[in-house]
C-alpha cells in the first residue's frame, strides 16, 4: 500500500501540473496579466513549497537512510530543481514580454523535464520516505530538538 506521505507528494505534483497548465491557458488566450499571476502562483508553490520541503527535509532524510554514499539520486534531483528554477524565471520573462511563441517553447521543455523528474521521484524516492523519515513521514517534519 502507498504510504500517506507518498500519496500527498504525488497529489502535489498533480496540483502543480494543473497550476502550470492554467497559466499556459491564459497565455494561449493572450490574457497576459492573469498568466503572470498564475505562473507566479505556480512558481511559488513549486519553488518555495514543494522543492523547498524536498531539499530541506526529504532529500536529507533519504540520504541518511540510503546506502549510496554518493547520493546519486538526490544529486540528480537537486540538479533538476536548479535547471527548473532557471526555466521558471525565463517563462516569467516571456510573459512579461508578451512573447507567446517563446513561452510555449519553454513550456514544452519544462513539462518534459517535470514529467521525468516527478516520475523518478515517485518511483525511486517517495516509496521509501515512510522508512527514511524518523516519524514515518506522519508529520513530514522531524520534531525540534
Ligand atoms: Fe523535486
Ligand atoms: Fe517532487
Amino acid at each position: 500500500m502507498e504510504s500517506p506521505i507518498a500519496a500527498v507528494l504525488q497529489q502535489d505534483h498533480a496540483r502543480l501540473d494543473r497550476l502550470l497548465e492554467s497559466a499556459a491557458e491564459a497565455v494561449r488566450a493572450g490574457r497576459w496579466k492573469e498568466a503572470a499571476v498564475l505562473l507566479e502562483r505556480f512558481r511559488h508553490g513549486i519553488v518555495d513549497g514543494h522543492m523547498d520541503v524536498e531539499e530541506k527535509i526529504l532529500f536529507p532524510a533519504f540520504e541518511r537512510w540510503e546506502t549510496d554514499v554518493e547520493h546519486s539520486l538526490t544529486a540528480l534531483l537537486k540538479k533538476g530543481h536548479q535547471d527548473l528554477r532557471v526555466f521558471f524565471q525565463e517563462m516569467a520573462e516571456t510573459i512579461g514580454a508578451s512573447d507567446m511563441e517563446e513561452f510555449l517553447d519553454l513550456l514544452g521543455t519544462v513539462q518534459t523535464i517535470l514529467r521525468q523528474h516527478d516520475a523518478k521521484e515517485e518511483a525511486e524516492l517517495y516509496p521509501f520516505l515512510a522508512d527514511a523519515l524518523p516519524d514515518g513521514g506522519g508529520h513530514g517534519r522531524r520534531p525540534a530538538g
